[in-house]
């Protein structure tokens, strides 16, 4: 488990948000007065029913949405400040990715906003695309990407300005197990970095695998926070494991505690999670078999450091990106963001909500048996780069 520090990365005081309708009366009370804490170096897991607060709190975080009520500090300042924003790195619940553009191409753009210079981008994105292991993808337009695939390309593009915070919102959502794996690997490495990860989720075997503390969310509200530990032990319970147990010796075993408790005793054989049953099913398949030479992901790209300060003016323009839809029709990005800083023209052009006059391109070809049985190839290859 990672180790979390003293230092609190995001306080949340009586945090109130109310959405109101046209006329100002209140709609809905998303979020009902909660407080809670997140320190640095910690896995912080947001976990409730739909509609119970999460997203908002998480726009909240973001300074993309105001708290009606209560206080909140994000690195000590307000989430508004753009110096804070230029620490965070955003995973959306939906990527909003452009279409046309290639993997390295999203990450060329993503860091032109963070106006991050050519040099870096370009290491940057290399490292990432071969740490999410879409290295083989590379040519191909992430419109034609898989759900998995997408999540993946997204994940590389909230850490393209080496974050101090990183919100990830339903990160493993269409991922496979292996995937998920990785994801979950990435997570606890992040954090072991010093870096603060958020993470919400509805597979809670995901939270329970990576969260050292977690809130409950429902109506808005905080049913319950702590650390995993304090909310899953069972402290009037016991379980001792041992090694297979001649009859005699369990019956002696049985007898002590029956005779101690006067309670029913339980014995049965541990039985190992269904994820670690299947990542080992698949890699003894994976020594077996030929791989086809592909590489190793998951590995953390050097590039990101431990809780250093990434130093981007263009935060706001990202998160705008992040949370608005792309337009669908014409292509406007080009196949190459601009080599120097950022292109004032260009970002326009992405921004404006109404369709391009140019005729609509034919859509994105779906994707090929061949290409989807490379991906595969790709997916058993990934393991290669797993811990024993
Ligand atoms: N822009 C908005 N205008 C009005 N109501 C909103 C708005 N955004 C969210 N809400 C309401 O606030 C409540 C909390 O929504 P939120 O999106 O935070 O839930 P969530 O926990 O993220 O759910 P999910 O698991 O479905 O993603 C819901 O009742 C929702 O309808
Ligand atoms: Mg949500």
């Amino acid at each position: 488990m990672p180790v979390s520090s003293d230092e609190v990365v995001i306080k949340a005081t009586g945090l109130t948000k109310v959405f109101k309708d046209f006329w100002g009366r209140p709609k809905a009370r998303a979020v009902d007065n909660v407080d809670f804490e997140v320190r640095r170096g910690e896995v912080f897991g947001l976990l409730g029913p739909n509609g119970s607060g999460k997203s908002t709190t998480i726009k909240m975080i973001l300074g993309l949405l105001y708290p009606t009520k209560g206080h909140l500090t994000v690195f000590g300042a307000s989430p508004r400040d753009v110096k804070t924003k230029a620490r965070i790195g955003y995973l959306p619940e939906e990527s909003y990715l452009y279409r046309y553009l290639n993997p390295g191409e999203t990450l060329d753009f993503f860091g032109n906003l963070f106006a991050l210079d050519s040099g870096d981008r370009q290491k940057r994105t290399e490292q990432l695309i071969e740490m999410v292991g879409l290295n083989q993808a590379r040519t191909r337009t992430v419109g034609e990407f898989s759900k998995g695939m997408q999540r993946r390309i997204g994940l590389a593009q909230a850490l393209i300005n080496d974050p101090d915070l990183v919100i990830l919102d339903e990160p493993t959502a269409g991922l496979d197990p292996i995937g998920c794996r990785e994801v979950k690997d990435l997570i606890l490495a992040l954090a072991k970095r010093g870096k603060t990860v958020i993470l919400s989720s509805h597979l809670l075997s995901d939270v329970e695998d990576v969260c050292d503390r977690a809130v409950i969310y429902y109506g808005g509200k905080i049913q319950a926070q702590g650390t995993l530990q304090e909310l899953l032990s069972e402290r009037d319970q016991v379980r001792i494991t041992a090694p297979a147990l001649s009859r005699e010796t369990m019956d002696k075993v049985l007898e002590i505690i029956r005779a101690d408790t006067g309670a029913e005793v339980r014995v049965d054989h541990p039985t190992q999670n269904l994820e670690s049953y299947f990542l080992g099913v698949v890699e003894r398949a994976r020594a077996q078999a030929e791989t086809s030479g592909a590489t190793s992901g998951n590995q953390v790209a050097a590039f990101i450091r431990g809780g250093a300060e990434a130093g981007a003016s263009q935060s706001d323009r990202v998160l705008e990106r992040l949370t608005k839809a792309p337009p669908t029709a014409a292509p406007v990005v080009e196949a190459k963001a601009p080599e120097s800083a950022v292109n004032n023209a260009r970002l326009d052009a992405l921004t404006k909500s109404e369709p391009s006059s140019e005729p609509a391109p034919p859509a994105a070809p779906a994707p090929k048996a061949a290409d989807l049985s490379k991906a595969n190839e790709k997916l058993s290859g990934l393991l290669g780069g797993k811990k024993p």
